[in-house]
């Protein structure tokens, strides 16, 4: 059995409701446990996730309430939680090595966080036993933010089981503005997965126990892709639309799959997407796309308006980058004619221009298969070894060039795109970013703000096999 394309209606994932509230913070609670979910039909597939759920329950917060999570690990393997896209004190951020181990006592190789081929064995303190509670400032711009696990060496099948939510920040920017809310505010997670005979998500570990031994095997060193798209853990589903506005949060949560989205057909007039908002927050004016590129980890916030569509039409959100199965994403049905109170304002919001006159600094960096692996200069991770330092508060270029295509993430320093190849930015570069791709054998300049607090932070590629193969560096921030 297999699942077949637009069966089944999009979940929305559930928000998360705070446990307890005081003047300054707001209190959450989430589980990792096993879960199970049914995808295939007739087969249930068990997942590993956040509240036993894939996607993770929705954490909804508002700049000026800090939030503090406590994660319980109820897993049979170490786990570790990043907020990507957060603005986190380096403690809270979710470092590679930073593990949270298995509630009611670990096994003793649960406390391994690196395996030998790396010689990463030296692990930093700070492991927690059982639970750990994250505590976040959220004092940043309203933004699609997601959480999922970070665990060295092991975050590629640990995402691919299910460990993925998204936590949406609002701010009173935002808020004022008439985009369009509540059941017309939709996040997509988007995924491919692939599964076995039984109905499991077939990832190809070197060691599926996740304990001892990480990495995939040898054919999977690019990338590990699935052949059935997941949009918020349900197979090509459909969702029921009004003929109206709709906000939809993109977010690319492939471990390795880039896709290239369109609408098909496209509307009568207008254009497909309206983007308003980037990674770390809306752009300062709408811009229009046909179509949107998205690599791993990346958010488009767009506006759909299917006004541009006659009532009973059926759209489908196709993948351009793919074929088959994977060409298509889900489907959108227009089922009535209803009131639409939104717009998409001219001015979105106050974006302040990065000029590289700004920046003190300028770092080359690059990504690139050595003997060792992939590797960020020449070198693969080491946990002890500081790559990069920056000055709080600083402003740097970061000069990225890469032998292969890589979606680079920096944790702590959101960024804006400066050149792709000595040219100006693309069409997808526009607006606050905390991941960029960087296609095959280019450069992109970045400028980035070294802002938030002092400490270590990491930078990788979120190709996550490559990331588990330790193409990933240290950021000291003093
Ligand atoms: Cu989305 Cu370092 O991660
Ligand atoms: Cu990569």
């Amino acid at each position: 059995p297999a699942p077949q394309p637009f069966q089944v209606p999009l979940p929305v994932p559930p928000v998360l409701k705070p446990v307890r509230s005081d003047a300054t913070t707001d209190y959450y609670e989430i589980t990792e446990s096993v879960g199970s979910a049914r995808i295939v039909p007739g087969r249930a597939t068990t997942i590993w996730g956040y509240n036993g759920t894939f996607p993770g329950p929705t954490v909804v917060t508002r700049r000026g309430r800090a939030a503090a999570v406590l994660h319980r690990n109820r897993l049979p393997v170490p786990v570790v939680v990043h907020l990507h896209g957060g603005v986190i004190p380096p403690g809270d951020d979710g470092y590679p090595t930073h593990l949270v181990l298995p509630e009611g006592g670990a096994s003793a190789t649960g406390a391994h966080a690196g395996h030998a081929g790396h010689g990463r064995s030296a692990v930093s303190g700070n492991i927690a036993q059982g639970s750990r509670t994250y505590r976040y400032p959220m004092d940043q711009n309203a933004a699609t933010l997601w959480y999922h696990d970070h665990r060295m060496d092991f975050t590629g099948p640990q995402v691919y089981r299910g460990l993925a939510g998204f936590h949406l920040h609002h701010d009173a920017v935002e808020l004022a503005l008439p985009l369009p809310s509540g059941e017309r505010d939709v996040p997509l997670m988007i995924c491919d997965r692939a599964f076995t005979e039984d109905g499991s998500f077939h990832y190809p570990s070197r060691d599926p126990t996740l304990l001892e031994e990480a990495g995939v095997t040898d054919r999977y060193k690019d990338g590990v892709l699935g052949d059935t798209i997941l949009v918020n853990g349900a197979p090509w589903p459909v969702l029921e639309v009004d003929a109206v506005r709709y906000r939809f949060r993109i977010l690319n949560a492939s471990n390795a799959r880039r896709y290239r989205l369109a609408l098909d057909p496209p509307p009568r007039s207008g254009t497909a997407f309206t983007q308003i908002g980037s990674d770390a927050g809306l752009l300062d004016r709408p811009v229009s796309h046909d179509r949107i590129d998205i690599a791993q980890a990346e958010r488009f916030d767009v506006v759909v308006d299917f006004a541009g569509y006659p009532v009973g039409k059926e759209v489908t959100l196709r993948n351009e980058f793919g074929s088959g199965g994977t060409g298509q994403v889900m489907r959108f049905r227009v089922v009535r004619a209803a009131r639409d109170d939104s717009a998409v304002p001219d001015r979105l919001a106050e974006v302040e221009p990065l000029d590289r006159s700004a920046a003190s600094v300028t770092r080359t960096l690059d990504f690139d298969q050595r003997p060792a692996g992939w590797a960020i200069n020449g070198r693969t991770f080491d946990p002890n070894r500081v790559d990069v330092s920056s000055s709080l508060g600083s402003v740097e270029i970061w000069r990225l060039n890469t032998d292969a295509h890589h979606p680079i993430h920096l944790h702590m320093g959101h960024f804006r795109v400066l050149s792709r190849n000595g040219r100006a930015p693309g069409r997808y570069d526009k607006g606050w970013k905390d991941t960029v791709d960087v296609p095959t054998g280019t450069e992109t300049e970045i400028i980035v703000r070294v802002g938030g607090y002092r400490g270590r932070y990491v930078f990788h590629c979120h190709n996550l096999e490559h990331e588990d193969m330790a193409m990933m560096g240290n950021l000291q921030v003093i």
